[in-house]
């Protein structure tokens, strides 16, 4: 698949937008500055919080947002159990499978959840974090995915 150059220019705090590459969907996240502050509070309840599982994301993104630049969350959207796409806060409401939530990705087939950083929380069918897919920034407004 050919990459797949993405205008970001409108997003605004909260929004994400959904593109497709090779076949999978990437989810584009503009995080607000709560959303990034939110980020290593949640540690605990995560399974691979420092994503140390090298086939989960490209070196550049191993950091604590998971990302190049931390505003940006660049994901592939797959649900790691199954492949199923998960929903995002505040499009749906997770409280009652998790009264703490934070916001980020539920997945409605078996309830596997995953946080604005697409880190994987302890205790649900999925055990990876979501795949971070190869991408750089063109420039401010611009992503190229692949
Ligand atoms: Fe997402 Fe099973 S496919 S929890």
């Amino acid at each position: 698949g050919a990459p797949v150059e993405v205008n970001i220019g409108n997003l605004e705090p909260g929004q994400i937008m959904r593109v497709v590459w090779r076949g999978q969907t990437i989810g584009i996240m503009r995080r607000s500055e709560r959303m990034i502050n939110d980020l290593p509070t949640l540690n605990e309840k995560l399974a691979d919080p420092q994503s140390e599982v090298a086939s989960q994301q490209p070196q550049y993104a191993q950091n604590v947002h998971r990302s190049i630049k931390p505003e940006y969350l660049v994901a592939n959207i797959h649900c790691t159990h199954l492949g199923c796409i998960p929903q995002v806060l505040p499009e749906v409401e997770a409280q009652p499978f998790d009264a703490e939530w934070r916001g980020g990705f539920f997945c409605p087939c078996h309830r596997s959840r995953f946080d604005l950083a697409g880190r994987v929380y302890n205790g649900v069918p999925a055990q990876l974090n979501l795949v971070i897919p190869p991408y750089h920034f063109i420039d401010d407004n611009t992503v190229m995915i692949g």
